[in-house]
């Protein structure tokens, strides 16, 4: 016979496991102390093909996109595309994209997949300029800073959209096409001029986007467009002229190699004393920062689909500025600080665009690096080393920042949060490990 259980006033038993659940998650290791030397290949670039999967929507039909990066971004925006009426094919190992727009695509893009990335903006003109209107869930502020949208509302009104914020959705309308008008940028925005773009090359007449941003993506989505028979004047420079067309037609694209990982290899060369050459990367698209790091005592060689780093000895510091195209890009800000903090020497680090982006100093300090951040400088003091440390990524160029500090960091670097790094760099650590890295990949509990 079975015991009867006690009943009343009884004691609550001491749960057999821990009340809080466990969190399972990865982490980057990395051991430093590598001379990083090999062969690696850019992928195309996340900041174009993104914008380039927006621009699809502007023509009716197939629309391929090739050298589309395995990036989680990518998933992000084909899942908006398809939610927005697209039928999207990816062919991963082709490194192809294709985007089947249907005549009237749907006009609204939820918060769900706009608050995973913050790209999802760009959709905002080609759906005014195609559908009429357009819904998109406000971004919001992440972890590089608040980042405003006000250049792209008051462009989009420049050529006769009405744009108002309500229940946390951005909501463009037009009652009849868009007309051509002259747009002043107060400063040179990637997005707004993207998405002044995408709106003004089906607006009626001429439009003018003065103080455009020329970064390489911009030219990259300005010749998509071209193909697909847009017609623009000026594109590479600060003033694009825009003759707005009817209808534009699908087109089959390469997206331009992506500068932001060509770089970050480069300065691993360079912190690493390594030799590791990069292909399918523009040398010309990273002028400034080739010629930085010449400065910190490394030599270059320009090759026909890439270019060699080679480096002997501990770099020599650097002054950075970020502005911009063609200035410094804020994007290989972090890896900056990561060289200097090993440099021979001070250097002063001037952030101009996103204010947030220092945060990844105070990680920079767990490793050992001495940086003292004031507004928007930062003096780094180089050190003969680091030593490793858990460090947690918050964003995608912070986080490649701590992989290069990591590389040469004494003992082990824990990277929490890697699945932002995932966001930018298809492939980071086969291509490490095969340049001679000790890096893994391990999923941990947040009890270890
Ligand atoms: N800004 C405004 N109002 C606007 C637009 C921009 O105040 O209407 C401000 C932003 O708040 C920011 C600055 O202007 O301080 C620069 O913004 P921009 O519009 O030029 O940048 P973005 O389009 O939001 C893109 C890249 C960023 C890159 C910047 C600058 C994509 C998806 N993002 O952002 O890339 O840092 O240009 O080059 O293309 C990354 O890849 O890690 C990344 C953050």
């Amino acid at each position: 016979m079975l015991a009867s259980a006690p009943v009343g006033n009884r004691r609550a038993q001491p749960p057999a496991v821990s009340a809080i659940p466990l969190r399972i998650m990865d982490v980057f290791e990395i051991t430093g102390g590598a001379r990083l030397c090999g062969e690696v290949r850019a992928t195309g670039a996340k900041n174009s093909v993104l914008k380039l999967m927006a621009a699809a929507l502007l023509a009716t039909g197939v629309t391929t996109l090739r050298e589309v990066p395995d990036i989680l971004d990518v998933t992000y925006m084909a899942e908006l595309l398809r939610r927005l009426g697209c039928l999207v094919e990816r062919d991963i190992p082709a490194r192809t994209l294709t985007i089947d727009v249907p005549e009237v695509p749907s006009h609204q893009a939820d918060y769900d997949l706009v608050r995973k990335l913050r790209a999802s903006i760009n959709v905002l003109g080609p759906l005014l300029a195609r559908c009429g209107e357009a819904h998109v869930a406000l971004p919001g502020g992440d972890n590089i800073g608040s980042r405003g949208l006000d250049m792209h509302i008051d462009g989009l009104e420049r050529l006769g959209a009405t744009v108002r914020s309500e229940h946390g959705f951005l909501i463009a309308t037009r009652s009849a096409r868009l007309t051509g008008a002259h747009v002043w940028l107060d400063f040179p925005s990637v997005g707004a001029t993207e998405n002044l773009l995408m709106a003004s090359v089906l607006a009626e007449g001429i439009t003018v986007i003065d103080n455009a941003a020329r970064e390489p993506e911009i030219v990259d989505i300005c010749t998509m467009l071209q193909s697909m028979g847009a017609q623009i004047d000026g594109v590479g420079s600060s003033t694009l002229t825009i003759t707005g067309v009817e209808v534009l037609n699908p087109t089959d694209h390469t997206t331009v190699p992506d500068r932001l990982v060509a770089g970050t290899w480069a300065v691993a060369a360079v912190m690493t004393a390594g030799d590791v050459t990069i292909r399918n990367a523009h040398a010309a698209h990273l002028a400034i920062v080739l010629d930085k790091l010449t400065e910190t005592g490394a030599h270059i060689d320009v090759l026909p689909d890439g270019f060699r780093v080679q480096a002997e000895a501990r770099p020599r510091s650097v002054d950075i500025v970020t502005l911009p195209y063609p200035g410094f890009p804020t994007d290989l800000q972090p890896h900056f600080i990561a060289l200097n903090s090993i440099a021979e020497g001070a250097a002063m680090v001037t952030e101009n665009l996103f204010e947030a982006r220092f945060r990844f100093v105070n990680e920079m300090v767990r490793l050992g690096a001495d940086v003292r951040t004031d507004g928007h400088h930062a003096l780094v003091r180089g050190r003969e080393s680091l030593s490793g440390a858990p460090v947690e990524a918050a964003d995608i160029r912070a986080g490649a920042g701590l992989v290069l500090a990591g590389l040469v960091a004494s003992g082990t670097t824990t990277i929490y949060e890697p699945h932002h790094i995932d966001r930018g760099y298809e492939g980071f650590l086969d291509d490490l490990t095969r340049c001679g890295a000790a890096v893994i990949r391990r999923s941990v509990s947040d009890q270890d």
